[in-house]
């Protein structure tokens, strides 16, 4: 018996193939019992102990045992790539790859193969279904991925909802995680399903007591369901728990296949994180082969008038609101009129924003909300007051593009079969983009949002929409997990609570936007709504306001990277403050370099980003519900140039909650000797525009 244990053990560690590069270190072998499991270390510390990997399947439970390799291959690539758009224009693919190649020892002797990727910031792996006779079409009932984690970090976390990301941040311990009273609080939107107490959502950002920051996503989420993961709060080790199907499966799956893969990005530096191309690099390049048409684009849109209960998506009270003739009858309220709609116009172009978003220009809001109905909305028809043919002319002439808008209300039924019509219709006038959105119950009913069906779902839009040439921004969709890179048209998503929660709920906390960046944002752009100036006052509800200093709304511009950023208030609260709106004119939406200047998640975080194709640096700096000062260097500007800094700052007496549309606006020339000395109020931010110095400028004082 002991020999037979000392006989396995030295096989095992015969078996164990590693892979590392810099700190980074991946160990994989089969254990006694043919399971394979993998480890990583970072340096001398454990990221992951050794953790098991495998399936259920649901005609042949075990496919997690009773393995033996069958051989294995190293290799490695260090190549370089450019993304359509992105945070940086050049991005590095470096990492050393094995894969093991696994036989079941029983009959019939299944194959599986995993795949490993270690980068230098961490590692992805992915599981590999080979083309064999005895594993053809199959269903997953379960995958068994461990994530084993050596101690009890902290976590940010949101709920393991099936449906929906949008809820605010919880810090606490992997020991602490409950999401009960987060899902039992948070306000309506239709669908909350979140049945496993212990199951948080990834992005799932840890910070270990020894220092090291740890990110586990996906890479890839394409013909698979989403991983979210359940926590084990005694042993810290957090198990994939895939989103099942209306009827409890995982997945359907016909080898060969290749699942998502599995991401662990970590460094000891916070900054690290956010600057990871991990996810990214694991996604395949764009299919789109001619995207000279894919435009990242700043746009206005008719929209927080109804976020905020000033006018209304529907064009009628109800849908029994009706005349002798049997026509609604105007509520006099419709936001998405004409008139309205040019005036947005107007101001688009007269401030350089390239776009206008309008909601509510189509029929069917009068009974939008909750009803679980199959068919709503028709995408072809506009409201009686909604003249596109003349919007479209007006806009054209003016060189602002609209933006189309399709929600479904979670009918994604309905949505593919209006598909071809709906994007033939915006060809038609001219749209060249389209925000969706799921609000709801999914239709076909029993489906979730994150599950496989509609994981299909929403690759075939973006697949769709670039057929005809249109650019998309999903709302309510599965969370991000880099196809942007596959498909560059799918410019950006929701997936997560932006600012319109500061309207029709209590909003968000002063550190949402400090811990967005190292969650929501690291599997792919957020079209989080910023830039509300009236930060008070907007609403009829008592006591409501935005949970930020108005300094803070402009900081997100380059904290929150996307590129489609929404200047999201309202025209008539732009012209009180257009001396602040220069920067939501100036400020870029696409990179050429970004730099991390200082970041811990939670508390703040200070990037510096050159705008593409020019010398401009844009600067943001956040902080969570604290002030903070700090010193930052403008040590990456060209050496021996000179800049003129114009610098939006809170006011000395500026704080989130008394005092929070403060500002101060002050230039000056700078240079890449700079420091420049942030100070940010209770929930503020700073945001700073960097250009290069001309003639007119020389009068300007120089920064101290
Ligand atoms: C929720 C979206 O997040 C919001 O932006 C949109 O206005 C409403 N749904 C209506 O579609
Ligand atoms: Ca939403």
């Amino acid at each position: 018996m002991a020999m037979a244990a000392l006989c396995t053990a030295r096989a095992q560690s015969n078996n164990t193939l590693k892979t590392s590069l810099d700190k980074v270190r991946l160990e994989f072998t089969l254990d006694p019992n043919g399971q394979p499991v993998y480890s990583v270390y970072y340096g001398d510390k454990y990221v992951i102990k050794q953790s098991a990997m495998g399936f259920k399947l649901a005609a042949d439970a075990a496919f997690d045992k009773d393995f033996r390799l069958t051989g294995s291959e190293t290799a490695s690539v260090d190549e370089n790539w450019k993304p359509v758009w992105g945070e940086v224009s050049d991005i590095r693919n470096h990492y050393s790859q094995l894969t093991v190649h696994l036989k079941q020892k029983n009959a019939p002797g299944r194959l599986m193969n995993i795949i490993f990727r270690v980068f230098a910031d961490g590692i992805g792996f992915r599981y590999e279904f080979p083309v064999q006779p005895d594993l053809k079409n199959f269903v997953v009932s379960d995958e068994l991925t461990e994530f084993a984690l050596a101690g009890d970090h902290k976590t940010f976390w949101i709920p393991g909802d099936y449906d929906t990301n949008e809820y605010t941040y919880t810090t606490s311990k992997i020991s602490e995680i409950d999401n009960r009273q987060m899902v039992a609080a948070s306000t309506s939107i239709a669908v909350r399903v979140a049945p496993d107490p212990y199951a948080v959502q990834t992005p799932l950002m840890m910070k270990s007591a020894d220092g090291l920051y740890i990110n586990i996503h996906e890479a890839a989420l394409v013909g698979f369901p989403a991983m979210q993961l359940h926590a084990d709060r005694s042993t810290f080790k957090l198990t994939a728990s895939l989103v099942p199907d209306a009827v409890g499966n995982k997945a359907y799956v016909r080898a060969p296949f290749k699942t998502p893969w599995r991401t662990i990005i970590v460094s000891d530096k916070a900054a690290d994180v956010l600057s990871s191309k991990l996810i990214l690099n694991l996604n395949d390049p764009s299919k789109i082969t001619e995207t000279s048409w894919i435009k990242p684009t700043k746009f206005v849109g008719v929209w927080w008038e109804m976020q905020t209960g000033k006018g209304t998506w529907n064009y009628a009270d109800n849908m029994d609101a009706r005349d002798a003739n049997g026509q609604l009858i105007p509520n006099g309220k419709h936001s998405a009129n004409t008139t309205n709609v040019k005036k947005y116009i107007d101001f688009a172009a007269a401030n350089g924003i390239g776009a206008v978003l309008v909601e509510g220009w189509n029929v069917g809001w009068e009974e939008w909300f909750g009803t679980w109905k199959e068919h709503v909305f028709s995408f072809v028809t506009p409201y009686p007051d909604f003249d596109v043919a003349e919007l479209s002319r007006y806009s054209a002439s003016k060189g602002v593009k609209i933006i189309m808008h399709n929600e479904t209300s979670g009918s994604a039924t309905d949505y593919e079969r209006q598909l071809d019509t709906a994007y033939r219709f915006m060809n038609k006038y001219g749209y060249t983009s389209v925000k969706t959105g799921y609000v709801g119950k999914i239709v076909p009913r029993g489906e979730h949002h994150d599950g496989q069906w509609m994981i299909d779902h929403y690759v075939r839009v973006a697949q769709k929409a670039a057929d005809h040439h249109v650019m998309i921004d999903m709302h309510e969709p599965v969370r991000p997990t880099g196809l942007q890179r596959t498909y560059p048209n799918w410019l950006a998503n929701e997936a997560g609570r932006g600012n319109e929660y500061h309207a029709f709920a209590e909003g968000n906390n002063p550190d949402h936007e400090t811990i967005m960046p190292f969650t929501r944002l690291i599997g792919g752009p957020m079209d989080y709504t910023p830039g509300i100036f009236k930060i008070k006052g907007y609403s009829t509800v008592r006591g409501r306001q935005v949970h930020s200093t108005l300094a803070k709304q402009l900081a997100l511009y380059v904290t929150l990277y996307s590129p489609l950023q929404m200047a999201a208030d309202l025209p008539e609260n732009y012209a009180s403050h257009m001396d602040a709106f220069q920067f939501i004119k100036d400020v870029a939406v696409d990179w050429d370099d970004t730099k991390i200047l200082e970041a811990e998640p939670g508390d703040y975080l200070t990037i510096a980003r050159k705008a593409k194709g020019t010398d401009n640096w844009f600067m943001g700096s956040v902080t969570n519900g604290n002030s903070r000062a700090s010193n930052v260097s403008l040590g990456f500007l060209d050496k021996g140039k000179k800049y003129v800094a114009a610098i939006y700052a809170d006011a000395d007496n500026a704080d989130w909650k008394e005092n929070p549309e403060a500002y101060q606006i002050n230039k000056y020339l700078v240079d890449a000797g700079t420091m420049i000395h942030l100070k940010l109020a209770k929930g503020g931010g700073e945001a700073i525009s960097i250009m290069p110095a001309t003639d007119a400028d020389k009068g300007l004082k120089k920064y101290k």
